[in-house]
């Protein structure tokens, strides 16, 4: 059985297309599971809407207890890291991690940034051997094939790669770095542009990401290898 993690980052409640003022991202998140249950009901979709309740920021506590053996830990620690041992759960957990996050001033909001910084832990999602300066960190998330599949959402447009405001777009090459770091390989790419324009190009970009949704469900679905099958 496949284990879907499913995140909002967008604080927009709504869906684009259903809801006025609605999330494209939820648009496309929502589209995304909902095809996949289609052909696969069994499967378990967990959900965190981390746009409605934004995880904590790091303190210095948080610092503190992270980088405590586990065995040293006070009972304080462990209620500090409790929201990001549930976050750190959510991911090992998981096999593909639909990540709905929106383009917030050239890269992610955020709560998605909180997201990261609650699940990038040493021991947990990382080790790190200071005797190895050569190659001090090991990704824990690499025991098997975990995919991460970014829906993203601008206001202005030609942010894709290869496009000529690419370079301005801080937002997949950071969550790519980042999950990548813990052991996250397999990333997808879908975005939505043109949403301050509006219109025609607007409503050829949000059908065209919605189209490039359902082939990626069935690409992935149909792939033996990784997402396991369904039971
Ligand atoms: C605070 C804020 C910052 C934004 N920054 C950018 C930006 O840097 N580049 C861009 O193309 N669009 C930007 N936008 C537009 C959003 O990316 C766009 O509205 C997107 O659809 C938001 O995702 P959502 O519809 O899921 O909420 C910004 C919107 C907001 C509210």
């Amino acid at each position: 059985m496949t284990t879907l993690l499913h995140i909002d980052a967008s604080p927009r409640p709504g869906r684009a297309g259903t809801d006025e003022h609605g999330s494209h991202t939820r648009r496309l998140t929502d589209h995304f599971v909902t095809q996949w249950r289609r052909r696969r009901p069994g499967d378990t979709v967990v959900r965190r809407d981390i746009g409605a309740r934004p995880p904590a920021l790091t303190t210095v506590e948080w610092i503190q207890a992270a980088f405590t053996a586990p065995e040293r830990h006070q009972p304080w620690m462990r209620e500090v890291l409790a929201e990001s041992d549930t976050l750190v759960q959510e991911v090992l957990d998981a096999d593909v991690l639909v990540l709905g996050v929106p383009m917030y001033n050239f890269s992610y909001p955020a709560a998605f940034k909180a997201w990261i910084d609650n699940i990038v832990r040493v021991g947990r999602t990382v080790d790190f051997d200071p005797s190895n300066p050569e190659d001090s960190f090991t990704p824990l998330l690499a025991d098997r094939p975990r995919h991460a599949v970014i829906l993203s959402s601008r206001g202005d447009h030609g942010m894709n790669p290869g496009g000529p405001l690419a370079h301005m777009n801080h937002l997949e090459a950071s969550v790519r770095t980042a999950l990548g770091f813990i052991g996250i390989e397999r990333f997808h790419e879908i975005a939505i542009e043109h949403q301050e324009e509006g219109g025609e190009r607007l409503d050829a970009s949000i059908a065209d990401a919605l189209s490039r949704v359902e082939s990626l469900v069935d690409e992935l679905q149909q792939s033996r290898e990784p997402v396991p099958a369904c039971a």
